[in-house]
């Protein structure tokens, strides 16, 4: 069985996922899905980002460390990769074990080889990007990737000899030209970064210790990039002792990222894995972003669309349609929620969803929900056959390209085709006009098609795919190829009718009720930080009044016996005590005449602190103090012990 592998980045763990992150994933389960229906050993691995400045420095304003920090967003990443039905196999995080022992393998190797050389770094350094930029990088004196000021920073670090790789990876462009999708981000590469000449690459920080340490000097952590890219090998256990995965999946067939991190996984990945003598991926595709009304998605402007409430309203197969049909792979898309629910009532609930009710209905209507045998054909049909049965040739065609939108489009071609042969055909004239023979062949065929379609459709919506095929009465397994052959579904199954698969909807109405699903969880999020961030601060006040035990031993506590005790002469709340520590005796002056006569003191063992600074009081030195307990009624008992110690013992 031929294999393939097939990887989103791993994500950073520092936030709850938005539509536009969802994007890379939806797409690359589905490739993965279509690929397996095709007959493909597929491997789809995917994971999180778990290091750096950014990390530790959000860890520590939630006040945890940062593996408890990112432990709690890796378990909502899984969990959203959960509901969205997403089906990989392999998820690695940066601090799994067998990947820091790889990572730190890998980083040791490169130093022996000489392709790794330690010095000084001098630049613009982004704290939010963790990443360091030459002048000429800057774009109006800010960070080129996220816009945001830099400052000047210098510090000692470890180097990978990236400028060395420069024409290997400009020959790999041109003997592999789909190295690089689509075209215009390999024109990106070559233009922004490689024609002027390469610069070698920092691979190390010192300025943060939340990362993999340098093994051979540990005051490094080995900077973000070897660590991350290092995951699409060590996912498959490379540098590991069972490295089967790695010898079977590598070289990845395709790695699909977002269009900001083309130029590592371009450059930066291909360059080290040469230094490696590791075989290069295939492709690298770099996808457009989503944007929300035209503009980047972020917190601070408000204009997150979360996926939990289009799912939660509309179903993942809305989503995950929408979001593979709506939008060209590797361009940028503008998300709005009428383009969302406009799509959802023209492709979902007038094309496909009447399609597969029609049918049902017709079967049921007409043939007592039994599929019938071909009668009278027309040359009409022979239009829906051949479109019928060359959809999936096209769609292979497509979603090869990684043209996810044009595939799901082909298919629904289909469907509207299949649709207008109802309107051609009218089954209801051919009912009404008892042409059976004419009738069973149209309602057979338009069953034959949503066939079809249910097994087009499986890899980008298995719940609808699953769903035409329990109202079409079909049990057995789906088989690509059986899509590109008319004329497989038996006469004589029974149809049985289900639910609308996707109901029209108002869209005036509806897009209230998204707006409100989405705030409310945006409201919901904000204010679970905000109480977070409250317990954070109790806490930490609480903390201040706590004392380490170094303070705590500070104070030298130890058992006495009080031998004398008599009337302070100047005051009337103080008594005076003589009290018997071992070999030494000292005077303490205590303010609990109100609770005690003198004579009923004597012979008592009592708690002193030695070490206070002596004071006086009304003129009589105290050298020390003893210890009482007083209840919220103001009752007061003076400190003893439960055994009866010699006096001068030490408390600890
Ligand atoms: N940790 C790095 C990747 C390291 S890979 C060795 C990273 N993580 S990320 O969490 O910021 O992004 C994960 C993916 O989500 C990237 O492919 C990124 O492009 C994608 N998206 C984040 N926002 C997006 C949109 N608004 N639209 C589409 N995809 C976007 O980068």
């Amino acid at each position: 069985m031929k294999k393939f592998y097939l990887t989103t980045p791993i994500y950073y763990p520092s936030d709850n996922l938005h539509i536009g992150h969802t994007y890379t994933t939806v797409a690359a389960d589905s490739l993965k899905k279509f690929k397996k229906l095709q007959g493909y050993d597929a491997f789809f691995v995917t994971g999180t980002d778990e290091h750096g400045q950014k990390i530790q420095e959000k860890a520590k304003e939630n006040n945890k460390s940062p593996k408890a920090y990112v432990d709690g967003i890796v378990a909502d990443i899984k969990k959203l990769w959960k509901t969205l039905e997403i089906d990989y196999d392999e998820f690695i995080r940066t601090t799994d074990p067998h990947h820091v022992k790889a990572v730190q393998d890998i980083f040791t190797k490169l130093y022996e080889k000489g392709e790794i050389y330690k010095s000084k770094y001098e630049g613009h350094y982004c704290t939010p990007c963790e990443s360091f930029w030459s002048e000429s990088q800057l774009v109006d004196g800010n960070c080129p990737d996220c816009g945001r000021p830099t400052h000047l920073a210098e510090e000692e670090a470890y180097f990978f000899r990236l400028s060395k790789y420069r024409d290997r990876l400009l020959k790999l462009y041109e003997d592999n030209p789909d190295f690089i999708q689509p075209e215009s981000r390999k024109n990106e590469m070559i233009n922004n970064f490689l024609k002027e000449g390469l610069g070698d690459l920092c691979v190390s920080r010192t300025s943060f210790d939340w990362g993999i340490k340098v093994p051979f000097d540990e005051k490094h952590v080995i900077y973000v990039w070897i660590d991350a890219l290092s995951c699409y090998i060590t996912a498959l256990g490379y540098g590991s002792e069972d490295d089967s995965k790695y010898r079977k999946y590598w070289p990845a067939n395709v790695h699909l990222v977002g269009k900001e991190i083309v130029r590592f996984h371009t450059i930066i990945w291909p360059a080290l894995l040469m230094a490696l003598d590791i075989e290069l991926p295939d492709k690298v595709f770099g996808h457009g972003w989503i944007l929300f009304d035209d503009d980047k998605m972020s917190k601070s402007k408000g204009n997150i669309i979360y996926p939990e409430p289009i799912i939660e309203l509309y179903g993942i197969d809305a989503f995950k349609y929408f979001l593979l049909r709506e939008f060209s792979f590797g361009s940028d898309g503008s998300f709005t929620r009428e383009k969302f629910l406009q799509r959802l009532n023209s492709d979902l609930a007038n094309d496909l969803g009447n399609l597969v009710s029609r049918t049902v209905t017709m079967v049921e209507k007409y043939n007592d929900g039994i599929i019938p045998q071909v009668g009278i054909e027309e040359e009409i049909d022979d239009s829906l056959k051949n479109i019928g049965i060359s959809v999936a040739d096209k769609v292979e065609e497509y979603i090869d390209r990684l043209n996810f939108s044009q595939g799901l489009e082909e298919i629904w071609k289909l469907v509207r085709r299949t649709n207008k042969y109802v309107d051609e055909t009218m089954p209801w004239v051919l009912a009404k006009e008892e042409n059976k023979a004419r009738l069973d062949t149209v309602l057979y065929n338009l069953s034959e098609s949503l066939r079809i379609v249910s097994i087009l459709i499986k890899p980008f919506m298995e719940k609808t795919s699953r769903e035409i095929r329990s109202q079409l009465g079909l049990k057995d397994e789906v088989i690509w190829e059986d899509a590109k052959t008319w004329g497989i579904l038996k006469a004589g199954g029974k149809v049985e009718k289900g639910d609308i698969i996707f109901p029209r909807l108002d869209i005036k109405k509806e897009l209230v009720r998204l707006d409100e699903a989405n705030q409310k969880l945006i409201d919901e999020r904000a204010n679970r930080t905000k109480g977070e961030k409250k317990e954070v601060e109790e806490i930490v006040e609480e903390k201040e009044e706590l004392i380490t035990i170094d303070e705590f031993d500070k104070i030298k506590l130890k058992t006495a016996e009080i031998i004398k005790c008599e009337d302070h002469p100047k005051a009337d709340k103080l008594l005076v005590l003589t009290l018997k520590l071992g070999d030494e005796t000292r005077q303490v002056v205590s303010g609990i005449k109100k609770f005690y006569k003198p004579e009923d003191l004597v012979g008592k063992k009592v708690v002193v602190v030695v070490n206070l600074k002596p004071v006086k009081l009304r003129g009589i030195e105290s050298k020390g103090m003893i210890l009482a307990a007083e209840d919220s009624e103001g009752k007061l008992s003076l400190l003893t012990t439960l055994e009866d110690l010699e006096d001068g013992a030490t408390i600890s």
